[in-house]
């Protein structure tokens, strides 16, 4: 939540800080605003709205600087407006400061502050803490931002320039990322890597409890307490054309288009087809403790624990292991069992969900067995977590996460084939089977997105209806649960998901011909019980739209609507099943003129709790 961007070069400053908070807007996107120092002054435009706004305001109100910051926002306190939108500074405006997270104690600092004489502009936490430096600034910048956060509580990561102390931004962070890129003569600050691409692909991660002095001449590092750092950049391997739209409308079709290559990119290397293997010894866990697990505990939030509930089913079916799903919201305040023979998977497509950090947290304080499914190399949870099954899908720009569910979908079903084959589940053909099966996919899926005009087509007679149900069962409720996530986020379109069987126990009694059902049926084992689900809504006057592979006849007698999908094994599925219902969302949304790839109120990386 929130974007941080600073620049210290030789580009045209405004328009580098600009294209770094376009490519970081799906952080937040309620308010906006840039602070450059120029001869020695510090120059501010900040704008309530999107930065296409605070373009608009450049433009009519120009502004020229040696280097600077800016910031898109993701409102926690203070509604968005223009006085709330950061930059924020201090009682002199000598000081300004760019904040990502939440200062927890900034009630008690602000009336501690304004007992020592300290004045108030905004609603915001993050005022507090230009005004906790200028308390503390005696000439050196680094020395007054390592005192103040000594004080904060709560997450943060923060930019700071000073009009008193001259050509350097102060980076710390405690919680949320920031990250600070290496030019050739020029060094960009950011709270993530997209916008550092087209500069470098040499970057420094911060940790927590880390400062960042950034000069023309050079970087240094120290903790809070001022012990100096070595820190080493390390090159990534994602580039700038991974972050374009690439001629689609939104990032979000885009990203739907990629799953067969995210799906390929996630299993090369790691499977053998002559040997029947998988071979994921880079996670970073000895194959003896995989093989001591009894017990598996998935911990996730979002489309992510959409993923795990899939993946319980693969490593249920496949590895042979019970498997749990929690919240991490929930998880981290739970008095969990410390169970030493289980292995604890946090999924995660940002690798830096506040919830998720802090649920890896807990476990990792009880000494136990964690490892992290991740798209995102060297975020937090990846470098706190023992072992990282990294998902190979690239940066996922739009806020719906779509070909990250694929990848982690992929990842889980790897890390099933993984443990039975260490645990000796199964023999060589069986892991051949599936192996084969798993190869097969994306071919199938480049299948239904080559026919992407009849789920269109499908979607639009959907795009008038104010409420949804979805209904899966087995491997594919949670399919479902991720298809009504999709439509609520993106189009606002308010939709349940559950369990077909879970029906008549209560949502049922919502079904007339004004809520359409989404059924979600491919040919498996429960095909005959979704079937009969069908038949109860379409006795309620209930309009029914299926993705399936059932055959044509039988289905089209039944139902309103069918999407149809190849033939695929019963337990992958999903990874069919999950692209129509994508789909299906995307093009409601986009016919209702919804911002896909930026829906109101969310963000892409929840960074606070
Ligand atoms: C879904 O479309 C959302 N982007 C959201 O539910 C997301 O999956 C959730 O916030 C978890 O994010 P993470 O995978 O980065 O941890």
């Amino acid at each position: 939540m929130c974007g941080i961007i600073g620049y210290i070069g030789q580009k045209d400053l405004c328009s580098v800080l600009l294209d770094g908070l376009k490519k970081l807007e799906y952080r937040g996107y309620d308010s906006a605003g840039i602070a450059v120092i120029q001869g020695g002054e510090i120059i501010k435009r900040r704008v309530k709205g999107k930065i296409s706004a605070l373009e608009q305001e450049l433009k009519s109100s120009p502004i020229r600087g040696e280097y600077g910051i800016a910031h898109t926002r993701w409102a926690t306190h203070g509604r968005p407006s223009e006085e709330n939108a950061h930059p924020h500074q201090d009682c002199k405006g000598n000081i300004v400061v760019v904040h990502n997270g939440i200062i927890e104690n900034y009630l008690q600092l602000k009336q501690e502050l304004i007992n020592q004489g300290h004045r108030f502009n905004t609603e915001t936490d993050t005022e507090i803490i230009p005004h906790t430096i200028e308390k503390h600034f005696r000439g050196n910048l680094e020395q007054a931002v390592g005192k103040a956060v000594q004080e904060l509580k709560g997450a943060f990561a923060i930019a700071v320039v000073c009009s008193q102390d001259r050509n350097k931004v102060v980076v710390a962070r405690k919680g949320p990322p920031m990250v600070v890129g290496i030019g050739k003569n020029e060094y960009i600050i950011s709270s993530d890597i997209n916008p550092l691409l087209n500069h470098t692909r040499d970057i420094v991660f911060l940790q927590d409890r880390e400062i960042g002095v950034v000069q023309p001449t050079g970087i240094r590092f120290s903790s809070f307490s001022g012990k100096p750092l070595e820190k080493k950049a390390e090159r990534v391997s994602w580039n700038p054309v991974m972050i374009e739209k690439g001629g689609y409308k939104h990032f979000m079709l885009k990203e739907i288009f990629e799953q067969p290559q995210v799906m390929r990119d996630t299993l090369k290397g790691r499977i053998s087809l002559d040997e029947g293997d998988v071979h994921l010894d880079e996670i970073g866990i000895l194959k003896k403790d995989l093989n001591q697990i009894s017990r598996i505990v998935i911990i996730a939030c979002g489309t992510s624990f959409n993923a795990g509930l899939i993946g319980k089913y693969f490593l249920e079916t496949i590895a042979g292991i019970p498997v749990e799903i929690e919240y991490a919201s929930e998880y981290r305040y739970k008095d969990f069992i410390a169970d030493q023979n289980a292995l604890f998977i946090f999924i995660s497509q940002s690798g830096e969900t506040a919830d998720t950090l802090a649920a890896l947290r807990e476990v990792i304080k009880k000494d136990l067995m964690t490892m992290a499914v991740c798209n995102v190399k060297n975020s937090s949870i990846t470098r706190e977590a023992k072992g990282v099954l990294l998902t190979h899908a690239g940066p996922e720009i739009g806020v719906a996460a779509t070909k990250t569910f694929t990848a982690q979908m992929s990842a889980l079903a790897l890390l099933a084939l993984y443990i039975a084959q260490i645990k000796k589940k199964m023999n060589k053909e069986q892991r051949l089977g599936y192996i084969q099966e798993l190869q097969r996919i994306p071919h199938q899926m480049e299948n239904i997105l080559n026919k992407v005009r009849s789920i269109e087509a499908a979607a639009l007679d959907f795009i008038s209806y104010s409420h949804f149900l979805y209904l899966g069962r087995w491997v594919n409720y949670p399919v479902a649960r991720e298809g009504a996530l999709k439509l609520k986020e993106i189009s606002y379109i308010h939709a349940e998901a559950y369990p077909g069987g879970e029906m008549k126990h209560g949502p049922i009694a919502l079904i007339d011909e004004k809520m359409p059902t989404m059924v979600i049926a491919p040919r498996d084992r429960v095909i005959d019980k979704v079937l009969s689900n069908i038949s109860e809504v379409k006795a309620r006057l209930g309009t029914v739209v299926a993705v399936s592979n059932q055959d044509q006849k039988e289905l089209s007698d039944k139902v309103d609507k069918v999407i149809n999908i190849p033939e695929i094994h019963e337990l992958f599925s999903p990874f069919l099943t999950a692209i129509p219902v994508q789909l299906f969302a995307y093009y409601i949304a986009a016919e209702r003129g919804a911002d896909v790839d930026q829906p109101r109120n969310l963000a892409k990386s929840v960074t606070v709790e």
